[in-house]
Parts: structure tokens; C-alpha cells; sequence
């Protein structure tokens, strides 16, 4: 099978490439790079008006198995992540049971093997992610596992972060940190006056600032790598900013919805708008674009978090936390940081494809002959409705619904598959 992505843009920052040309994919395999004949081909995409990146990775994903196959399994995940534009995801461990023992990652592999998507297991930091005892890492670790979270709450005790950080520099991999301050926790929104004025019970942004704090005066201590989730206050930015200055271990990630939306958004008492950590004020959004402008802030994850319908039409305080994203991720960084002239392209493939596989220490891919191709191909400038009913998710709770984003993937291409029109093909 040859595959030819006819006079594209290809754009690498890793290799320092931007230029137009044509890529002939044999058998899965980049076969040459130049100015190629389309005779012999069995496939050609025109390019005239697409980017070739590197395969972009989103690396906090909720694939809600095992424990909740209702809401998103390992399958469905992958559709949804290679319709957004991914050709790899690393999945949270906040499963049932969780993702802290062999078993669970080896299901999860297994279970993600024939797909095109590539997906990399976080363990969790603690048995149970319940903060009473380290979980197995070296087993965890042998079994395929590359980071290690407790997400959905922080690590408990600042002893056993410790242990942590110091076993985890064995194997260079981090702890990705879900940053709450467990004792400040117990709200429904961010503190502010729209928390007021709605009767919500909140929680304040120092929750998040204080673990982040001590997570990166853990990380100086311990010399491990501390990487901090879903950044969402200005203040938990300049304390990251501070401490990469002073060369601390700690890289971070932002989620689309909190370089998008406010607190603003929860007056529709719409649950779509509910998710931890909450939207913050207009201050932290611009706070968080400066951390992404100029490099405080690594990478652009999603937290794709599927919730069922039935859930998430509960009253607000009890509908749990958590959006869908891998498939409106690319078009809101396009839309709201390209196109808005906040990042350059590079600067996004940067943050979507080789900052996180750099984060948990895994192959970034290249743009070169004789390589296995791993790309993302999009149309920056295509103008698109979201319609949550198209998702290929299992879920459909997004706030984004309805609304026009400019640039949206078109093809991704790994492991010898292509998923290009709605389609699978094998190449
Ligand atoms: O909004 C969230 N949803 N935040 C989390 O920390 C967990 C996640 C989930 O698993 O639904």
C-alpha cells in the first residue's frame, strides 16, 4: 500500500523543519521525502492546505477502564483520541479497580494493541490511590507503566510524594500531580463573587497553589520530577515559573477549557461547565496564557474526562467533575491561541506532540525516510461547527457544543493504519 501526502507543510520544531514537500508512506513506512510522482500510488491526499506534524499525544486522558465501560472504554477512547487529531494518549489510573498492579496495565495494553491510537498507562502512586502506601512501581513500571498519579486527588502526605519522587528517578519517569489541597477542597466551583452570587459552595485557587508548592519544594529536595496537571490559578503559573528559573524539576500542562472559559460560564448552571480543577477568572486565563507564551507551561493536555449522562444531569453540587476534550482539543488551540497570534504553530506542535512524550520520557516521533510514520494531519483553517453527537466518544459531556472553531484534523497515520474519513485503513 502507498500512501502519498501530496506538497504538504511539514512541521517538526524537533528537527527544525517547515517546509513543503510531498511524503510517500509505504507499508506504514516513510519511504521518501521530495518532490514524488503520484503514479503507483494506490492513495494521495492533497496537502495544499494541510500541516504534517509529528503525532500528537495527549498525556491525561481518562479511558474509564476497567470500572465504567459505560462511559468510555480503551476502544472508544482511541476512536475519540485519533478523531482529535492523537495518535497516542496516556491514560489516568483513577479506574475500577485502579491502575496499581500489573494486571490493569497489561488488560489496558492489551486492550489498546491493534489500535492505531498508542496508549501509555500512568500508575498510580499509591495502592488504591488511597495515600496510605506506595504502590508497586518497579512491577508497575515493567508492565508498560511511564508516570505515576494519584489523579483526582493529590498524593496524600508529603512522605509518601517523597518515596515517590525518590524511587521514580530510577526509571526517569514523573509523578503528575493533581494539585488540591485536600483539606480546602470541599466545593463545587472556584471562590469567587459569581460563587457567591450563584449559593455554590466553593474552593478557593491556594488550594491548588499550596500543593503546588509543596510538590516543587519536594522535587528541589528529592531531585525527582514533579509533573503538575491541569493548571488553572495565575498564582500556582508564577510559583511554576519561579522555580524552572531556579531549575526545579517541574514541567506543566494546561487543559483547552482553562485557557477558554471563566467561572463566568457556570451562571447557566449548565454541569458541562463542572470540572476540578474549576474555571477561575479572566485574570488566571491570561495568567495561563503568558505561562504557555513563554514556556512555563510544557504542554497541552485535555483531561478528557467521559461522565455519564444520567451523572451529569444531577443537581450541580453532586454531578461529578469532568469534561470530554480530545476532540475539540486541536480546534480550541488553534482557535484560541494560533489564530489569536498567542502561540506560533511550531510553538503548538511543541506543546501537543513532543513536550508531553518528553514529559514521560518516551520516543518523540520524526519526519524522516526509513522511519515507522506516526503523524497528525490537519487544516488549520477549516471552520467547523462541534456537534457533541458526532463524537466518537462514548460520553457527550462538553461545554463546547454549538460551538465554530476554526482548525480540525484530517488524518492520522500509526502503528500502519490511517483513520482518514471517518475510516480505518490499513496501509
Ligand atoms: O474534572 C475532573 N475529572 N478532574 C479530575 O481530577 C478527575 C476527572 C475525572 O476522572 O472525571
Amino acid at each position: 500500500m502507498k500512501l502519498l501526502l501530496k506538497n504538504i507543510q511539514i512541521v517538526n520544531p524537533a528537527q527544525s523543519l517547515n517546509q513543503r514537500k510531498d511524503i510517500l508512506i509505504s507499508n506504514g513506512t516513510i519511504a521518501e521525502i521530495g518532490q514524488i510522482d503520484e503514479k503507483g500510488c494506490d492513495q494521495v491526499i492533497e496537502g495544499n492546505s494541510l500541516i504534517c506534524a509529528p503525532g500528537l499525544f495527549d498525556m491525561h486522558v481518562h479511558l474509564r477502564e476497567p470500572g465504567r465501560e459505560d462511559e468510555e472504554t480503551v476502544q472508544t477512547g482511541c476512536n475519540s483520541a485519533a478523531a482529535g487529531g492523537f495518535t497516542g494518549v496516556a491514560c489516568m489510573p483513577n479506574t475500577s479497580p485502579a491502575i496499581d498492579n500489573a494486571e490493569v496495565v497489561s488488560s489496558i495494553l492489551e486492550k489498546a494493541k491493534n489500535h492505531l491510537v498508542e496508549v501509555i498507562p500512568i500508575g498510580a502512586v499509591s495502592v488504591g490511590r488511597e495515600g496510605e502506601s506506595l504502590a508497586p512501581i518497579a512491577e508497575l513500571y515493567t508492565a508498560g507503566a511511564r508516570a505515576f498519579s494519584d489523579d483526582g486527588v493529590a498524593v496524600k502526605s508529603a512522605s509518601l510524594l517523597r518515596n515517590a519522587l525518590e524511587y521514580l528517578q530510577m526509571y526517569n519517569a514523573p509523578v503528575i500531580e493533581h494539585c488540591e489541597d485536600e483539606s480546602l477542597a470541599d466545593g463545587a466551583m472556584n471562590e469567587s463573587e459569581v460563587s457567591t452570587l450563584l449559593g455554590l459552595p466553593s474552593v478557593p485557587s491556594v488550594a491548588e497553589d499550596l500543593i503546588v508548592m509543596r510538590d516543587i519544594l519536594m522535587a528541589e529536595y528529592t531531585g525527582g520530577k514533579v509533573h503538575i496537571a491541569h493548571i488553572s490559578s495565575k498564582r500556582a503559573v508564577e510559583i511554576v515559573r519561579e522555580a524552572k528559573a531556579k531549575g526545579i524539576n517541574v514541567t506543566a500542562e494546561v487543559t483547552p477549557h482553562h485557557f477558554t472559559l471563566t467561572d463566568d460560564s457556570l451562571k447557566s448552571y449548565d454541569t458541562n461547565f463542572k470540572m476540578n480543577p474549576p474555571l477561575r477568572k479572566a485574570a488566571d486565563v491570561e495568567a495561563i496564557i503568558e505561562g504557555l507564551i513563554d514556556g512555563t507551561i510544557d504542554c497541552i493536555a485535555s483531561d478528557h474526562a467521559p461522565h455519564s449522562i444520567e451523572e451529569k444531569e444531577m443537581e450541580f453540587i453532586y454531578a461529578p467533575n469532568g469534561i470530554l476534550g480530545l476532540e475539540t482539543e486541536l480546534g480550541l488551540a488553534l482557535s484560541e491561541l494560533v489564530h489569536k497570534n498567542r502561540l506560533t504553530i511550531e510553538q503548538l506542535i511543541e506543546k501537543l506532540a513532543i513536550n508531553p512524550r518528553k514529559i514521560l520520557n518516551i520516543p518523540v516521533p520524526k519526519i524522516e525516510k526509513g522511519v515507522e510514520a506516526n503523524l497528525s494531519i490537519f487544516d488549520p483553517d477549516l471552520v467547523w461547527t462541534v456537534e457533541v453527537s458526532k463524537f466518537k466518544s462514548k460520553s457527550r459531556n462538553s461545554p463546547f457544543n454549538n460551538r465554530l472553531l476554526t482548525g480540525k484534523s484530517v488524518a492520522v497515520i500509526n502503528k500502519g493504519k490511517l483513520y482518514y474519513q471517518n475510516q480505518y485503513h490499513s496501509l
